[in-house]
């Protein structure tokens, strides 16, 4: 068996982890929203006509932010269109999907649906077709207590109380060419500039995040980065990043190794960052949200959507594997190993578009393999992200040259006294016999060890989830070898994703 060893120390930490690193994104789009988190007429619809059964697993996965309503989608949106009497609401083009927007689930089912949920709001304003005006009354609309034009509509809508949006995006992707009102660097750091001022006024309490590239293959990154951080450096708190990971059954190598991708990609942004800060001789850190990952099969499938109009169409719906399982799993072990600069990320996206939650129309919900990972993380990856050294077996892939075959992440809480290690391991054939070297928090007991991974060689697209067979992927416990860890080995299977828990005899430190 391979032998990897790992040594980590309770004091070297890149940072403390924010619990909306575990966030994620209901765009319209697809069946994200409609036939997703929102079936009226489905036995398992309360009496808001949200899903029961796709709450119980939101609030199972513990998605503590959730972003809306867009991605492409809001560059286009009138906020307007979906508030208020429902019957009375127009029926839209979507222009970004191609698809009908029949508005009957807008702002309000939103944050009630969040409220239900468990999870904060995070509510992105359209500026693609639109600008500060648009931005500044939606603003008023949700967090204005009352007395004015468009909080007392809000009343009128029947909520009383503002919905206390803490947490705005400043239009999405407008780099991009195929986004509804497209813009240069310069147009929309000016933009973007300009409607944060004048929400400050209306709210001060705000976290703004400004749009940077939609993914690192964009060839106007990062130029793009450092000329929107020279416009609006001072008036923004956050600079997103977008990053989807295509599989590829020719080169499953260079896919497993993603996460690896991921770090590079943060790594410059935060250089970015760190040089309009520098040139500004600024104080402030700029954070990062990485308001949309995930792994994404190729798109091919929007064409069906595209030619027909129709609402909520069968878009993006990806079926992962096990191998999708593992590469989410390190990906989000790229976040944690970034969590001094990286405050918030958004899987994209929470159901049936590209998503670890899976639903048919008037049928059944049930968790993709990613979905496991999702959780791990969202459940035991708290209080301070830890360094880890790793010493342990690479392999060679032609495009990428020499890559680990662990990808390793750990947290220490200080309060509860866990110790967690996350694992995924890249080898489709190899285990991996790993020694742990953990020091700075006492003895140790172990709690559980648990494995997602599959028995057999690994074919692309055989474990997964179905409704049919929905536990075929599921986490597992194994036995741990000895009582203390200081001196413990743990077996990593093959193409495996682990979550090694422990507390210190200390209790909470
Ligand atoms: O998440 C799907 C889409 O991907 C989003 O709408 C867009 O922002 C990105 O290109």
């Amino acid at each position: 068996m391979r032998k990897a060893r790992i040594t980590l120390d309770a004091s070297f930490v890149h940072g403390d982890i924010d619990p909306r690193l575990s966030g994620s994104f209901v765009e319209h789009l697809g069946r994200c929203v409609y036939g997703g988190i929102f079936e009226p007429g489905h036995p398992e619809a309360d009496q808001s006509g949200f899903r029961r059964d796709v709450l119980d697993l939101v609030r199972d996965l513990g998605v503590p932010i959730v972003r809306y309503p867009g991605g492409n989608f809001v560059s286009s949106y009138r906020w307007e269109d979906g508030v208020g009497p429902i019957a009375e609401r127009p029926v839209r083009l979507d222009l970004s999907w191609h698809s009908i927007e029949t508005n009957a689930f807008g702002l309000g089912e939103f944050v009630e649906w969040c409220r239900v949920a468990g999870a904060e709001p995070m509510v992105a304003i359209n500026l693609g077709t639109r600008g500060v005006d648009a931005a500044c009354e939606l603003l008023e609309y949700a967090n204005f207590s009352k007395g004015t034009k468009w909080s007392d509509l809000r009343v009128e809508h029947r909520a009383a109380e503002p919905y206390d949006v803490r947490v705005w995006c400043l239009g999405n992707e407008l780099d991009g060419r195929w986004q509804i009102g497209h813009k240069t660097a310069e147009e929309y750091g000016r933009l973007a500039a300009e409607t944060a001022r004048a929400m400050r006024r209306i709210d001060s309490n705000l976290e703004l995040v400004a749009c940077g590239s939609s993914g690192s293959w964009m060839p106007t990154y990062p130029d793009w980065e450092a000329t929107v951080l020279d416009l609006c450096y001072d008036d923004v708190d956050f600079l997103s990043l977008h990053s989807y990971f295509e599989p590829n059954p020719e080169d499953v190598g260079s896919f497993l190794a993603s996460a690896l991708k991921m770090d590079e990609f943060i790594e410059a942004v935060v250089g970015t960052c760190d040089f309009a800060r520098a040139r500004k001789r600024s104080k402030k850190v700029m954070n990062l949200a990485f308001d949309e990952w995930n792994v994404w099969y190729p798109k091919e499938r929007w064409t069906e959507g595209h030619e027909t109009w129709r609402v909520a169409p069968h878009l993006f719906e990806d079926t992962y594997d096990i191998a999708d399982a593992v590469v989410v799993g390190s990906l989000l072990n790229s976040l944690l190993r970034h969590a001094d600069r990286v405050r918030i990320a958004c899987v994209a996206q929470l159901v049936n578009v590209i998503a670890p939650i899976h639903t048919r129309d008037g049928g059944g919900a049930w968790r993709e393999t990613t979905y496991y990972p999702m959780r791990d993380v969202a459940h035991f990856a708290k209080g301070q992200s830890l360094v880890v050294h790793l010493e342990g077996p690479e392999y060679d892939n032609p495009g990428l040259g020499s890559i680990p075959v662990l990808d390793v992440a750990a947290s220490s809480d200080v309060e509860s006294g866990a110790l967690t290690i996350f694992v995924a391991n890249r080898s489709l054939e190899d285990s991996v016999d790993l020694e742990l070297d953990v020091r700075g928090v006492g003895e140790l007991v172990p709690v559980e060890h648990s494995v997602l991974a599959d028995s057999g060689p690994y074919v692309a697209g055989v474990a997964v989830n179905t409704e049919e067979q929905p536990g075929r992927v599921t986490p597992r416990s194994v036995p741990f070898e000895r009582e203390g860890v200081q001196d413990s080995r743990v077996v990593i299977a093959p193409l495996s994703w682990n979550v090694i828990r422990f507390v210190s005899k200390l209790g909470p430190r």
